[in-house]
Formats: C-alpha cells, structure tokens, sequence
C-alpha cells in the first residue's frame, strides 16, 4: 500500500443478505474508492453479536458476506479485508473509550434512543455499539469513513471521542470524517421508507429474477390510469429507477410520467428489466467465488493478520499514552 495515499475504512454489519441500498449507500463506494485510497474494510461480526446470537447463522453470515464484498469487485491486494473478532485491539481500546465517555452522551445516539422508543430490550452491547464503532475507525487513522446517512452521527461520535482522548492524553488519534454520497444516502425500500433488513422492504443486492419481480410487484402505487400525469417525485418505482436507468432512459421516463401515457404496470416491468440485467452478472460472479470457501477464508485470514499489525502498534502507543504500559 503506498503510504502518501488517503486512507479509507468502512465495514457492513454480517446480520443478513445485503441490499441494494447497502450497496448503492455504502459498498459500492468502498470498490471506488479502493482505486484512489488505501485502507480498509471490515466485517463487524461483534456488532452483530449484538442482535444475532446463533452460533452457525453468524459463521454462515461472515462467510456470505465475504463472498458478497468480493463478487462487487472489493479486491484484496488494494484494501486490507478482514473481520473484526481477529484484532482483539478494537474491543481493547473500547474499553478505554468507555472509561472516558459519560451515559448521557451515548443516551443520545439513535439507535439507542429507537431501541427505547419502540421498547425494545436494549443490551448493554446496543448502548455501547457507537463505542465499539470509534474504536474500529480511529485504530487504522482512516480520512474517510463511507456510510450511508444513517451512520452519520456514529462517526461523529467517532471523531468526539478522537477528540476527547487527544486532548486528556496528547495528539494520538487522526479526526475521521464521514463519506457520503448525496443521491444514493437513503435509498427507499418497496415500502417507500429507508430500505433496511430490519423493515423487510428490501431487495437484495443478489436477488434472483423471481425475488426482484416480486419485489418490485408489490411496490405500492396510487390508482392514476394510464395516461393520468404522475408525480415522478412521490413516486415509489420512479425513485428506483434513478438508480437503475441510463440518464437518457430516465430523463424519457421523467417525461413520461409528468405528461403521462405510462402506466404503473409498464414502469414497474421497465424497472424489473433495469435491476435483473444489473444484478444478472453479480449473482453470477459471487456464484463463482462460492465454489471456493477455503480460498475466500484464506483472503480473510491474511486481511486479519495485516489489519492485526497496524491495530496493534497504535494500542502499545495507546497504552502508553494511558499510563498501563511499563515494560
Ligand atoms: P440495514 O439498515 O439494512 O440493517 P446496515 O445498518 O447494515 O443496514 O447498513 C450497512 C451500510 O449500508 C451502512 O453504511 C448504511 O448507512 C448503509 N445503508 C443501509 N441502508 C441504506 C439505505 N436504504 N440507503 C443508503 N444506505 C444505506
Ligand atoms: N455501524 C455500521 C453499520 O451499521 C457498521 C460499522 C461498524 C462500521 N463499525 C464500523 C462502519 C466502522 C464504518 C466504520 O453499517
């Protein structure tokens, strides 16, 4: 890696098949950035922990999403790929992190505050979760960090807790700044709200044709007919096009709905045409990777001991910053 480059880190938590708004939000962005930055992308498998405790789902999980990452063109001799229980050095420094961060800071990080809304139980895992976070991204003193917007306020964390440490123990950790594409930052799901695994809305990033055409059925329209003008803004199935159709196939598209002489049946079959011929060659490459699972373990496993090396150099510089290390 050419040490002038920027360097980037990201990671998608392995809690499920990843969607096309992961990707348009997020992943897609760390295979670009991959040819101009350095750095870094992860699989927070102890996040996950968090919310799936099943021994062989997790495994099954890690695995899928190695290959998932590899099939969109993450290429492991320019970014360090590895997953996060292989340096112990992130739940180490949590823990520092922790000592310096008061309850009524975290009480006000979103995803605890929906967990309480809805009244979920909240582990002490979920209230810790943006912890864990700063202490994934300020180990590898990353420039950039791309997320969707959602992941907004869990960098900034990130960035205060840099702050908070550089300035009790001395300048040790670089101020990360989040990396976000403005279009693509929430990508609806068939629903219309954010696409998420949670809401069961999604499409997946390697969906076969039948699960894209069922997908896309059962996005909700209104009952304009035919040649009624339509609202290519509130639109469900037009805000997927966006991501899907050439510009000159959507600027005709836009057009059609504003005048009208587009049905929503039409529109739907114009999108379920996009999205397969996207999907097509990526389901076809991951398939290819998939016939090898000791060779993706392997890329995993080299990726961990490289990231274990940097990882562990800034904790002996932490360490003695703290005033633990004597020998
Ligand atoms: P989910 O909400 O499906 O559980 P994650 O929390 O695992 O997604 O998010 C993984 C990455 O994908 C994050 O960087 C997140 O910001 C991004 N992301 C998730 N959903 C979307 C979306 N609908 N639009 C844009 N980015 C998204
Ligand atoms: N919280 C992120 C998500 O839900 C996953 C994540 C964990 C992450 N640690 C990270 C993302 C460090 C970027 C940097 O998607």
């Amino acid at each position: 890696m050419n040490s002038n480059k920027k360097i980037m880190l990201s990671g998608v938590k392995p809690t499920g098949r990843p969607h096309i708004g992961n990707y348009f939000g997020a992943m897609r962005q760390f295979v670009e950035l991959q040819e101009t930055f350095g750095g870094y992308v992860f699989i927070p498998d102890l996040h996950a922990l968090i919310t799936l405790q099943d021994k062989e789902q997790l495994k099954q999980n890690i695995i899928d999403v190695v290959i998932d990452y590899l099939a969109i063109g993450l290429d492991p001799k320019k970014v360090t790929f590895f997953k996060q229980s292989d340096v112990s050095a992130h739940t180490e420094l949590a823990w520092i992190f922790n000592c310096m961060t008061t309850m009524p800071y975290l009480m006000r990080a979103h995803a605890y505050k929906d967990a309480e809304a809805k009244n979920k139980e909240v582990n002490v895992g979920l209230f810790d979760y943006p912890i864990l976070m700063a202490a994934d991204i300020l180990l590898y003193g990353p420039d950039v960090v791309p997320v969707g917007a959602d992941q907004k306020q869990h960098v900034e964390i990130a960035r205060d807790t840099a702050e908070k440490f550089n300035r009790i123990f001395g300048e040790t950790f670089k101020l990360p700044k989040e990396y976000i594409v403005e279009n693509v930052k929430v990508v609806p799901g068939t629903d219309g709200q954010k696409m998420s695994k949670s809401y069961k809305n999604t499409i997946p990033l390697f969906a076969t044709d039948e699960e894209i055409k069922k997908a896309v059925m059962s996005i909700p329209t209104d009952s304009k007919g035919i040649e009624e003008a339509k609202d290519p803004t509130t639109d469900k199935v037009f805000a997927l096009h966006a991501l899907f159709a050439g510009t000159d196939e959507l600027t005709a598209l836009s057009e059609r709905y504003t005048k009208g002489g587009i049905g929503y049946k039409e529109s739907k079959e114009i999108l379920i045409k996009n999205i397969s011929a996207f999907i097509k060659p990526l389901r076809e490459k991951r398939e290819r990777i998939a016939m090898d699972v000791d060779n993706v373990l392997e890329i995993l496993e080299e990726g961990g001991r490289r990231a274990k090396a940097v990882a562990d150099a800034k904790m002996d510089e932490v360490r003695e910053k703290i005033g633990v290390k004597l020998y």
